[in-house]
C-alpha cells in the first residue's frame, strides 16, 4: 500500500462510505444509445424506484480501481469511464476499492446495474466529500449536485441515471441526467409485485442486446421515432395515479421495446415460457376487473403494478403459477453516511 492511501484508509475520520440504492424499473423503456461515446439513451424512459430491491455498496480509497459484486470482482473496463469521469470531476488523482451486494439476484433482468451505479456514485462522493486528502477537493465532492451524480452514474449504466432518485423519475431522450417526477409518497398505494422466474444471471447483456437491436433490427428507427409519443400520457397517468392510463402506455412501451429484440438478427429472446403465462394471466385478470398491468426488462422476470387493496387476489393468482413473488411499494431516494475505522 502506497504511502499516500495508507494515510487516507487509517487517518482520523471515515474509513469508507456506505450506500444504499434502489433499482429503478422502468414504466417506459429506455433501449438503445446516441451515437458516441457518453451512454445517452435513445428514447426516454420513465420509471419507479423499487422499495424492496437493494443495493448496497462500501467504498474506500485503493491505490487502484477495483469493483466486486456479490464477492465476484468485475471486468475493469465497464468501470473505466466512471472512475475516470469521478477523477476529472474533482480533479484528483484518487482510486477506489468497491464492494457492493445485493438483496435479489443480479444480471437476472432486475436492473441491479442501476442500483449498481447509482449506489457507487453516492459513495464515492460521500466518502471523498469529507475524507479526500485536501479541502479543494473535499469541497469539489460536497459540491456535486444530483444531477451531476445522476451524469456520472449513467456513463455506468443509463438506467443508473435514475436511480439516483426515488419515487418516480424522468430520463429524457439524449440528456445527461434524469430528474424525479414525484416523491414516492405521492402514490402510497400503489405495489409492484416481481415474478422471479429465474435467479439466473441472463446470457446477453442489456449493452449488448441494446446494440445488436440498433445494428441488425430494421424496426430499430420507428422505435426510437415512437418511443417518445408514450411520454405525455404515461406522465399524466402518474401524475393523477391513474393506473389504467400508465398500465397502457406500459404494455404498449415494454411490448415494442421486445418487437425490435424478435427482429433482430439473430434474435434476442428473453422471455421464458413463465414470463408468457404472466402476461396472460395479467390480461386475465384485467377482464376480470382487477387493475394487474405488467412489464418487463432485459430477461424473464415479469414486474407487475397494481393497487394495495387489489394485491392479495392478484397474488394468489399468479401464485399459482410457481414463480416466486416479492412485493414492493414506491422506494426512496439512496441514503448513505461513512464508516468508521
Ligand atoms: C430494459 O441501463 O442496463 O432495463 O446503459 O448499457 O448499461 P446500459 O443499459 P441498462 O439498460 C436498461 C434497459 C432496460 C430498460 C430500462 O431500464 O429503461
Amino acid at each position: 500500500m502506497s504511502r499516500e492511501v495508507a494515510r487516507l484508509s487509517e487517518g482520523p475520520g471515515a474509513s469508507g462510505a456506505l450506500c444504499r440504492a434502489s433499482p429503478s424499473l422502468a414504466l417506459l423503456k429506455y433501449w438503445g444509445k446516441r451515437s458516441g461515446r457518453h451512454n445517452l439513451p435513445a428514447t426516454p424512459s420513465l420509471a419507479v424506484a423499487l422499495e424492496a430491491l437493494k443495493t448496497t455498496t462500501r467504498v474506500r480509497f485503493a491505490e487502484r480501481d477495483e469493483v466486486l459484486v456479490d464477492g465476484r470482482p468485475q471486468d475493469p473496463e465497464r468501470y473505466a469511464p466512471f472512475f475516470a469521469e469521478v477523477r476529472r470531476l474533482l480533479a484528483a488523482e484518487l482510486r477506489f476499492h468497491a464492494e457492493s451486494t445485493n438483496n435479489f439476484p443480479a444480471a437476472a433482468g432486475l436492473a441491479s446495474s442501476s442500483s449498481g451505479f447509482a449506489a457507487l456514485a453516492v459513495a464515492c462522493a460521500t466518502l471523498c466529500a469529507s475524507a479526500a486528502p485536501t479541502e479543494s477537493v473535499r469541497r469539489r465532492a460536497a459540491a456535486l449536485s444530483l444531477g451531476r451524480l445522476s451524469a456520472l452514474a449513467r456513463l455506468g449504466s443509463a438506467s443508473a441515471a435514475r436511480a439516483l432518485f426515488g419515487g418516480f423519475v424522468l430520463l429524457p431522450a439524449g440528456v445527461r441526467s434524469a430528474r424525479q417526477l414525484a416523491p414516492a409518497e405521492h402514490w402510497p398505494e400503489l405495489r409492484i409485485l416481481i415474478a422471479v422466474v429465474t435467479e439466473k444471471a441472463k446470457e446477453l447483456s442489456s449493452r449488448t442486446a441494446m446494440e445488436r437491436t440498433r445494428l441488425t433490427s430494421p424496426y430499430f428507427k420507428s422505435w426510437v421515432r415512437s418511443a417518445g409519443k408514450e411520454l405525455p400520457e404515461a406522465i399524466e397517468g402518474v401524475m393523477h395515479r391513474d393506473l389504467e392510463r400508465l398500465g397502457l402506455a406500459m404494455r404498449r412501451s415494454y411490448l415494442r421495446m421486445f418487437g425490435t429484440m424478435l427482429a433482430c438478427d439473430p434474435p434476442v429472446i428473453y422471455w421464458a415460457p413463465e414470463s408468457l403465462a404472466l402476461i396472460r394471466a395479467c390480461a386475465e385478470l384485467r377482464t376480470e376487473g382487477l387493475g394487474a398491468w405488467e412489464t418487463m426488462d432485459a430477461g424473464p422476470q415479469v414486474k407487475i403494478l397494481c393497487l394495495a387493496p387489489e394485491l392479495p387476489p392478484i397474488k394468489e393468482r399468479l401464485s399459482g403459477l410457481g414463480v416466486g413473488l416479492i412485493e414492493s411499494c414506491v422506494g426512496p431516494s439512496p441514503d448513505s453516511h461513512l464508516e468508521e475505522a
